[in-house]
């Protein structure tokens, strides 16, 4: 089931297009990752899908319509952080969440175990750490068990200690078969958690899919032979070989990081052709990242 489909989002501000024309569709139990540099739009999308941007074009549908006017009942979110009372305890602090979002049954027991804060359930908020804030808050989006949760930038300002716990948290939510979307900037915790990713850059989708297709360790290959239409059609056919695009007098495509070059030769040579050139260049994911955002 599609839990989150965006048809053509557009959000400009003055001049500035925050989000362009976005298309994306978000399945059930999908840890989706919106990935991009500062500025490039994702709180603004993150914004409209939970109505609280008013976008200029485009449309959004959650739960396939399912839920109607409901729905907002069944997504928690990290956007709009509750402002927690400082000399009430977390427990009190959810309690009041709970009754302003009007639900009924709390599992403020279960979500403070969830979020590691049940040793803290009756200090005051006043002697959290900034990461137990941080947990507290996310404790206050679980609250109401809701199907998705949207995190933006979970980990921001926190220590490595509180970027593993959170990271942890957001895993073991998701190993419960919720849908989370989350922005980030930082391709590494896109990696570590996400199933599926959004390349976004000024606005614009730059690619999407399951992370593993996505920031794959391919390796880049530029290769040429005095017939490059003929190498182009085996190259194509041949498993392991992915994004082949013409650059003039030679080829440059993708290939699984255990290829080599001595197997690409042989191909060539099997099919009557001698290569005239080839490069195998290594593929780290930071390059990947930096070439998918880099000049588009
Ligand atoms: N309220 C606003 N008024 C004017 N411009 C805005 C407003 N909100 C966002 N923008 C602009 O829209 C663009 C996208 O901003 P957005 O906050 O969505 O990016 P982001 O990807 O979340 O960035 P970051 O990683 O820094 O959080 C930026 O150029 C930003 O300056
Ligand atoms: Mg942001």
């Amino acid at each position: 089931m599609a839990i989150l489909q965006i048809n053509g989002l557009t959000k400009r501000y003055g001049g500035i297009t925050a989000v362009n024309n976005l298309n994306l569709e978000i399945g059930a139990g999908e840890v989706y990752g919106i990935l991009g540099p500062n500025g490039s739009g994702k709180t603004t999308t993150l914004g409209a899908v939970l109505g609280i941007i008013k976008p200029n074009s485009g449309s959004f549908t959650w739960f396939e319509g399912k839920y109607g006017n409901e729905e907002r009942m069944h997504i928690g979110s990290l956007l709009e952080t509750p402002n927690f009372y400082p000399y009430l305890s977390p427990v009190k602090n959810l309690e009041i969440t709970a009754h302003i979002k009007r639900i009924a049954a709390p599992r403020i027991d279960k979500v403070l175990e969830i979020v590691n804060l049940s040793q803290r359930r009756d200090s005051a908020f006043s002697t959290f750490s900034y990461g137990m804030k941080q947990r507290l808050a996310i404790a206050a989006a679980l609250i109401g068990d809701p199907e998705v949760l949207i995190f933006d930038e979970p980990t921001n300002g926190l220590d490595p200690q509180g970027i593993a716990e959170v990271r942890e948290i957001i895993q073991q939510i998701a190993g419960e078969g919720k849908t989370i979307i989350m922005a980030s900037h930082i391709l590494d915790e896109v990696e570590k958690v996400c199933s599926h990713v959004a390349i976004i850059k000024r606005g614009n989708l730059l690619a999407s899919g399951e992370v593993g297709a996505i920031l794959s360790n391919d390796r880049q290959v530029d290769i040429a032979a005095e017939n490059l239409g003929k190498l182009r059609e085996i190259l194509s056919k041949f498993p392991g070989v992915n994004n082949i695009s013409d650059k003039g007098k030679l080829l440059q495509l993708q290939v699984s990081q255990d290829m080599t070059a001595t197997q690409l030769n042989k191909l060539a040579f099997d099919n009557g052709l001698i290569i005239s050139h080839l490069v195998m260049k290594p593929k780290s994911l930071e390059s990947e990242f930096l070439e998918i955002t880099a000049g588009k």
